[in-house]
């Protein structure tokens, strides 16, 4: 049974008995995480401040609810499909072909869209989409509120018990909202206190979008509202009882809405039959107090306002106090503020929006990137912290994903010929791979669970873990030594063509042997051999020669390449400078891989600093690139690169993505933990804090263990 099943209170008898990684703190943490809890004063127009559960979270406004902008409630379970086209010869998943592209002398199918299949290959990529499962907000005599009906507007996020406390005043009379969610059930539970509902001028609103999956970004807003008549919604209520429930039927899918408020009667009505809005007024009071289930099928036993809100507290606590921990507050280097500022709001949001049953998606459970969708390529710096931080607990929660994402895998791999699981990319719950050209010619998700694993065993080493990851890794490296292609020639394994690197932005069909994947196949295949050997089970001899015979790292001038090959790479405003510079994960993110030499590392290092085009890079590049100039010693630029004016993060934390991805981008929230990680553990052979010259002696750090 996974840890997070469990219940609360056996979790929390877990971490009194030290079981997930409690050290006894030196550094009082409530006292840093809380110096960052965000506050705002007017809504933002682009994030929301945000509570969760990592399965589910709740996007609010100024005002504690969604009252003025529709921020999302979403969660891993909310998906929807239209109705699959109707055209004739695309009216069944099964009539989609993809298409076969040749591929070292034979054809091999590819699930791309097929220009001849238009409609199935769309609905199949933005099938199924995640849904907003609703709006909750504020109204003032039946009327909705703006942002300049309010006054003395006042919010503040209190990271270490999960709560939002929201203050402001409408016609003269204070508001005061606190906003939490259930760490355990897709809850949120609301208490408000106000004069306003003397006179019952003050409701709450629920309202209920549709999906339709017509963008392929839905941000900062998710869900159509205009639609009413392609969605049903039905109030369900005793009116005996403090509770009601609204059942929503979007096409196939069916979901509902508990609500229970405490203490005084309330009265709740559709707003009128032509909507989806419906309108709990209470009776008269000074506080109202309610809760919002969110479910399927399984109907959470409700639970008093306040008990959530211990609950959340609890949770929040062991959060925070569990695992690594690191405090620059001591430090003078104002760089360093700003460092640990980043690191606790990603700590808060990526346990908030990045920590359920399966990968998250970019925005987490904030907006809809890609339909919702997650990348499994992305997994790894979307999760790999947890592994880095000392949270397996919450890490656990998705890596079955590789289970049960395996024998789809298997098939994907088969039917194009090869050996083992070939990983999906941009996949939904179910394991499927939305079609796309980049989609299926990435190959760097391959090697990810290695990583996972590898971490996995560094921290638990037993025959349990071996036993747990086995299969998967088994599965993964069949995959990669049949993936690659034996070079009569040269006498080497060669990767790719066709294939597209991390950076996407080559040409496929001469992309060949790609510095970063070259770098990852080695550093995969050894964590498989060694798997095999920590088992004393016989390697697969076809493993140990791809391991040992793969290609070079391309160089060329005394600089490692993007891929072999590739012409006059170092070129100004070349497209071969932009997007994601992955060619120095080679060292940093990854263990130097055999062959590698440091002496040209250094030179690609500083040529990457000279002329790559920061205005074409986002999110985890720069903390890839700290981590790459921390092994080369460079820690000064290892903090620069954090706060690299191309890499930002809100006051609430949310990383900005830019014109490529929507913000918030929480890849970038990912990747500055595990390079924060490194600076604070170092790595295999190098153990201890690489921090800058004047940060050691007042920076304090504990839980870190040396990274690969
Ligand atoms: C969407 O359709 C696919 C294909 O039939 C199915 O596997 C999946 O479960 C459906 N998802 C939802 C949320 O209806
Ligand atoms: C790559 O090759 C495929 C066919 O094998 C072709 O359809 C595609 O246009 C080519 N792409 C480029 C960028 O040359
Ligand atoms: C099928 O796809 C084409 C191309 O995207 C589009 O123009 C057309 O409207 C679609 N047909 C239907 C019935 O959705
Ligand atoms: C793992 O299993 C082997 C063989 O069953 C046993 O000899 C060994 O003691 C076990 N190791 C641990 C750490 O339990
Ligand atoms: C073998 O490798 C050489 C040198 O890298 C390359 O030029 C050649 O195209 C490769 N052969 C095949 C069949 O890919
Ligand atoms: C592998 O063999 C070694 C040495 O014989 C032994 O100590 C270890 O327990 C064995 N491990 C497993 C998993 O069988
Ligand atoms: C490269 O682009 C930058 C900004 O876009 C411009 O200022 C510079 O002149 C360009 N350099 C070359 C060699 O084209
Ligand atoms: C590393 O590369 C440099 C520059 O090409 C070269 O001078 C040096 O000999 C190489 N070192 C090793 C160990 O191969």
């Amino acid at each position: 049974m996974k840890l997070s099943m469990l219940l609360p209170v056996a979790l929390a008898a877990l971490f009194a008995q030290d079981v997930i990684g409690v050290i006894p703190g030196r550094i009082n943490r409530e006292e840093v995480v809380r110096r960052f809890n965000p506050k705002r004063t007017e809504s933002s127009q682009t994030t929301p401040m945000q509570v969760g559960n990592g399965d589910f979270a709740f996007g609010a406004d100024i005002t504690g609810l969604q009252s003025i902008l529709p921020y999302g409630i979403l969660s891993s379970w909310g998906w929807h499909n239209v109705s699959l086209p109707t055209v004739p010869g695309e009216t069944k998943i099964e009539d989609f072909t993809g298409l076969d592209w040749e591929t070292h002398g034979r054809l091999v199918n590819y699930n791309m869209p097929n220009p001849a299949q238009p409609n199935i290959s769309q609905w199949l990529i933005s099938n199924p989409h995640r849904l907003n499962l609703g709006r909750i907000g504020f109204l003032y005599k039946g009327l909705e509120l703006t942002e300049q009906d309010l006054f003395a507007k006042s919010q503040i996020l209190d990271l270490y018990s999960g709560t939002i406390v929201s203050t402001f005043t409408l016609r003269g009379q204070e508001v005061k909202v606190l906003t939490t969610v259930d760490p355990y059930f897709d809850v949120v539970a609301v208490e408000v206190h106000s004069q306003l509902f003397r006179d019952r001028s003050l409701s709450i609103f629920f309202d209920f979008p549709y999906g339709d999956g017509a963008n392929k970004f839905e941000a900062p807003f998710v869900g159509d509202w205009n639609v009413e008549d392609k969605h049903k919604t039905t109030l369900l209520r005793d009116k005996w009882k403090n509770t009601a429930t609204i059942r929503h039927d979007l096409d196939e899918t069916t979901y509902f809405t508990e609500v229970n408020w405490e203490g005084v009667k309330a009265y709740i009505r559709r707003q009128d039959p032509s909507c989806h809005r419906y309108i709990l007024t209470p009776g008269e009071c000074d506080a109202f107090k309610f809760t919002a289930a969110f479910f399927l099928l399984q109907r959470p036993d409700p639970k008093p306002v306040c008990e959530v809100r211990q609950s959340a507290a609890k949770w929040w606590k062991m959060y925070f106090e569990s695992g690594a921990f690191v405090d620059l507050t001591s430090v003078e280097d104002p760089r360093a503020i700003e460092v640990q500022r980043r690191v606790i709001l990603s700590q808060y949001l990526l346990a908030t929006g990045g920590a359920g049953k399966d990968p998250p998606q970019e925005s987490g459970l904030t907006n809809n990137g890609w339909y919702g969708k997650f990348h499994l390529e992305m997994y790894l710096w979307n999760s790999l912290h947890f592994a880095r931080w000392n949270k397996f607990w919450l890490l656990d929660r998705s890596t079955d994903m590789y289970e049960r994402f395996l024998d789809s895998s298997i098939i994907r791999a088969k039917d194009q010929g090869y050996e083992g699981a070939r990983w999906g990319k941009m996949s939904d719950p179910s394991g499927r791979s939305a079609p796309g050209e980049i989609n299926s010619l990435l190959i760097w998700q391959q090697p990810h669970p290695c990583y996972f694993a590898e971490l996995d065993y560094r921290a638990h080493p037993s025959n349990a873990t071996l036993k747990k990851w086995d299969k998967i890794l088994t599965a993964t490296a069949d995959f990669m030594t049949s993936y690659v292609f034996y070079n009569d020639s040269t006498g080497h394994y060669d990767l790719g063509p066709p294939l597209y690197p991390s950076s996407e932005n080559t040409n496929p069909n001469i992309t060949v042997n790609p510095t970063f994947e070259l770098a990852y196949w080695r550093f995969g295949l050894r964590v498989a051999l060694e798997w095999k050997a920590r088992q004393n089970l016989t390697v697969p001899d076809n493993w140990l020669a791809v391991a040992e015979n793969l290609a070079p790292l391309p160089v060329t001038n005394e600089l490692y390449d993007v891929y072999e090959g590739i012409e006059d790479m170092w070129k100004r405003n070349s497209t071969t400078v932009t997007d994601h510079p992955s060619l120095t994960g080679i060292y940093g993110l990854l263990p130097a891989p055999a062959g590698f030499n440091k002496t040209i590392m250094r030179s690609t290092f500083e040529m990457v600093m000279e002329r790559w085009e920061w205005e074409s890079c986002w999110g985890w590049d720069f903390p890839m690139l700290a981590m790459n100039a921390l092994k080369l010693g460079e820690r000064e630029k290892a903090v620069d690169l954090l706060l690299h004016e191309n890499f930002k993060f809100d006051e609430v934390g949310m990383p900005v993505g830019g014109e490529r991805v929507p913000t918030p981008y929480f890849p970038a929230s990912g990747a500055l933990l595990i390079s924060v990680a490194l600076m604070a553990g170092g790595w295999d052979g190098d153990k201890g804090g690489k921090w800058p010259e004047g940060w050691r002696e007042a920076v304090r750090a504990e839980g870190f263990d040396p990274s690969v």
